[in-house]
């Protein structure tokens, strides 16, 4: 028996996760949508049965419990503790946990054997990150990897539901907003405010998160931009390994990936918008540096970046513990 609840559950990430739920036939027996006081009430329809959002109290969390974490991670750090006080395994989407060294990173096709069904809190990764490793790490089996260049152009779903709406309004000219801010017809070269060093949050998770998942060290140069593209992420980029490698042994090794498709054809978003699919499209070797590889790599960000990666973790879970 399997309670499941998704804090956030208003949100895109969390109206994605009950889509998600749904199309996997998730063995729940009962689920409970959690938002904050604005949303109270408001009806969620799962399976059919409409359920009123409710505010995320003690007495809702039940040992044993799976809690899908849709929320920022200001707001996670608030109600997770509690959650995992009480005895609920929380798949969490936020920053919040991701590069605590006690919590495990997941993207089940590459550290899913590390999970045990006994872990309090599974942190899911970026969503630009996911699909980076999804191509990332079959080709560790091509040589070592000795560093990686990523420039992405990542959709403007990816900043949740109040960016979609800043960008239908500067759409429909109905909200002018500063040079800086403007997504429609432009693109937005920091995402989020650079540190000391230069580099932006999401550049940050990039770096930091690819090596932690992958259980490796290389150097990663990212360069993230927002782009007005309603959902799914884009990314082009660039792989040193310490030896000579072909572009048709990767596309060998990436066909057999779980979860990716290899296209030599040129992608779009639209085309993975509202799929499961990791496009990884029009891998090349440049004659000049045969130890490089170059390759788009494209995904919904709201599905396997985000909905679709936590529904995983908790079947990889659930099939753990033998439930
Ligand atoms: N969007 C993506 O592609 C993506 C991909 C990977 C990871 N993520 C991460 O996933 C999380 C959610 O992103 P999102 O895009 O779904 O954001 P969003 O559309 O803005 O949704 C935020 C959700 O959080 C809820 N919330 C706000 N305050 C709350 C509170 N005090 N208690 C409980 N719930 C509260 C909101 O409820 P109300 O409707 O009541 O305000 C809403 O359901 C973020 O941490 C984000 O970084 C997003």
């Amino acid at each position: 028996m399997i309670t499941c609840g998704i804090v956030g559950a208003t949100g895109l990430v969390g109206e994605t996760m009950i889509k998600v739920l749904q199309d996997r036939s998730f063995p729940s027996v009962s689920f409970h949508p959690f938002a904050s006081d604005r949303s109270e009430g408001k009806i969620v329809l799962y399976r059919n049965i409409e359920y009123p959002v409710e505010i995320l109290r003690p007495e809702a969390i039940n040992k044993g419990m799976i809690l899908f974490g849709a929320t920022s991670a200001n707001i996670a750090k608030n109600w997770v503790p509690m959650c995992i006080e009480a005895g609920a395994l929380v798949i969490d989407n936020s920053s919040a946990y991701r590069m605590d060294p006690d919590v495990l990173l997941a993207v089940p096709e590459i550290n899913g054997h590390l999970i045990t069904g006994k872990e309090s809190i599974i942190a899911n990764p970026n969503c630009s990150t996911i699909q980076l490793v999804a191509a990332l790490n079959p080709l560790a089996q091509l040589g070592r990897i000795e560093w990686v260049s990523i420039s992405t152009y990542q959709a403007v779903s990816g900043a949740g539901t109040p960016a979609l709406e800043e960008l239908k309004k500067q759409q429909d000219g109905t909200l002018p907003a500063n040079t800086a801010d403007i997504i429609h017809e432009n693109i937005i070269t920091s995402i989020g405010r650079p540190d000391e060093g230069g580099y932006c949050g999401e550049e940050i998770k990039l770096m930091s998160e690819t090596c932690k998942i992958m259980g490796m060290d290389f150097p990663i140069f990212a360069a993230t931009a927002r782009v007005p593209v309603r959902t799914g992420h884009t990314e082009a980029v660039v792989v040193k390994f310490d030896k000579p490698v072909q572009s048709d042994e990767a596309a060998g090794l990436l066909a057999e990936a779980p979860g990716v498709t290899v296209s030599e054809s040129g992608s779009s978003p639209l085309i993975v918008e509202g799929t499961d699919i990791v496009i990884v499209d029009r891998i090349r070797n440049n004659p000049g540096a045969p130890s490089v590889l170059q390759f788009w790599v494209l995904a919904d960000n709201l599905r396997k970046g985000a909905a679709l990666n936590a529904v995983q973790i908790a079947e990889a879970v659930i099939a753990k513990r033998n439930i």
